[in-house]
């Protein structure tokens, strides 16, 4: 896939209405094309907050929300009810306010519903299959014809990024990041709470087709610096995270101040 992009913008509030503002612009040109999208969320200040700005933006009528699928890059594995669910603090941001078809919104189960992140994983990574399975015979999914199949088409990937480059919830030098086979796995003793979580792992991000990295805020430049320049996934995953066809990096100016100077 091509080359990382970075574009800068001067503060996190510029910054969460351009992301909003492409997303809005990828959202329709796909719809045209293809008459549905798909869009994989992420959760954290800069993902939640992306979707506040598409909240606050008049723009968001122009997308068919009924035919927008959703999906989650990574999911807190605690009670269905927690404020600490991304897929709730995204329901409250944005999603409970537009006209979705809740059939298209895939949040990853939660603790009560199975015993297990692992668990928890295995059912997401068996919806992520039924949904490629339909895709199969769809226009949608024609131009892929080289896809193993066990993934839905992402038009668009958000990630958000930690302090210590973690992306969803594949933290440094943990198992979940090492990851080559499987495409969702359950993660246990995450440093960043709740330790219990599910997430995509580095194959399934990478099977989108525009992965977009959002990073606000002087304490993430450490870990943009060294994802952009070449760092391990291992050690640096957020380095791991590229889309087929486009990566793309929004971020603020205070992100971005340790950006290798070539870029
Ligand atoms: C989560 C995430 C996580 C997040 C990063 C960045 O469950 O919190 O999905 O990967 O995106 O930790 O979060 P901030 O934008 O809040 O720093």
């Amino acid at each position: 896939s091509a080359d990382p992009r970075v574009s800068v913008h001067p503060d996190s509030s510029v910054l969460l209405a351009a992301i909003a503002a492409r997303l809005i612009t990828k959202l329709v040109d796909t719809q045209d094309r293809y008459g549905e999208a798909t869009v994989v969320l992420t959760g954290g200040s800069t993902g939640i907050g992306t979707l506040e700005a598409l909240a606050a933006s008049s723009a968001r009528r122009a997308v068919n929300w009924a035919k927008v699928n959703v999906w989650w890059g990574d999911e807190r594995f605690v009670e269905a009810d927690s404020d600490e669910r991304n897929s709730r603090q995204a329901a409250r941001a944005l999603l409970d306010d537009l006209p979705l078809d809740p059939e298209r919104v895939h949040v990853p189960g939660a603790a009560g519903e199975f015993a297990t992140a692992d668990d928890a994983a295995a059912d997401y990574a068996r919806r992520l299959a039924e949904a490629a399975a339909r895709e199969h015979a769809a226009d949608y999914s024609d131009h892929r014809p080289d896809e193993p199949g066990a993934l839905p088409r992402f038009d668009v990937l958000l990630l958000g990024v930690g302090p210590d480059a973690h992306i969803a919830s594949l933290f440094p030098e943990m198992a979940a990041v090492r990851e080559t086979e499987k495409l969702v796995v359950g993660v246990e003793n995450s440093p960043k709470p709740p330790p219990s979580r599910i997430s995509l792992t580095l194959p399934a991000i990478r099977s989108a087709e525009e992965v977009w990295m959002v990073v606000a805020g002087e304490d993430k430049a450490g870990a943009v610096g060294l994802a952009l320049a070449g760092a391990g996934p291992v050690q640096v995953p957020a380095a791991g995270a590229r889309g087929r066809s486009r990566t793309l990096w929004l971020i603020d100016a205070a992100a971005a101040a340790k950006v290798p100077v070539e870029l």
